[in-house]
């Protein structure tokens, strides 16, 4: 979960730093309605084709991303978008691997109606299985990085013991060794 954090957090500087130049512009196959006195936009992005989300305006109100190509979020796509009140993402072929957490975990807090659209359509073993009942550890690739972890702590472990045997013997061979020059 740490992990996630952090990546989150640099998601959301290079998200910040992204939008700061492309501000108020509308992306390109979208069609972008001003709010007028409520303030902000609707952006319609849905039936375009899209394979990734596009750079959103900050001031995005109401977002439509449904019926495209999208697999995917980029880790910390939604996180300036502090106006946003409407989004919908249904009828995308999701890829739920461990890239997806990202989305489910801003869904959850923002929207679980929205959440509960979301339906997987990759890998295999998830097809029409809905993003919301699946828990972080089946999402797929998440589940490798712990072993490969506990691997590293067991062989520093290994590590650490064997040097303190090591020492261990070299200290009572040491001690023989001066005993028997005191004789
Ligand atoms: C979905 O998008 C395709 C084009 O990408 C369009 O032909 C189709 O009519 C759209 N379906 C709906 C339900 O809007
Ligand atoms: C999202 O769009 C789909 C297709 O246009 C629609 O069926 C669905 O009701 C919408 N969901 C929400 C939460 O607006």
């Amino acid at each position: 979960m740490a992990t996630i954090k952090i990546l989150t957090a640099a998601g959301f500087v290079t998200s910040v730093l992204f939008c700061l130049v492309h501000a108020e512009i509308c992306p390109l196959p979208c069609i972008c309605e001003s709010l007028g006195q409520m303030k902000g936009w609707l952006v319609d992005c849905s039936s375009k084709g899209l394979t990734e989300v596009p750079a959103l305006p900050i001031s995005t109100r109401k977002l439509y991303l449904q019926n495209n190509s999208l697999t995917t979020v980029r880790l910390g796509a939604f996180d300036s978008l502090s106006n946003l009140e409407e989004m919908n993402v249904s009828d995308n072929p999701w890829n739920c691997d461990c890239h997806i957490l990202y989305l489910k975990l801003w869904l959850e807090d923002f929207s679980e109606s929205s959440l509960a659209n979301i339906i997987c359509a990759t890998p295999t073993s998830y097809e029409r299985k809905l993003l919301s009942q699946l828990s972080g550890n089946e999402l797929e690739g998440c589940r490798k990085s712990f072993p490969i972890k506990c691997l590293d702590f067991f062989w520093r472990d290994l590590a650490l013991i064997s040097l303190a045997i090591l020492i261990l013997i070299l200290t009572l061979c040491a001690l023989r060794f001066s005993k028997k020059l005191a004789y």
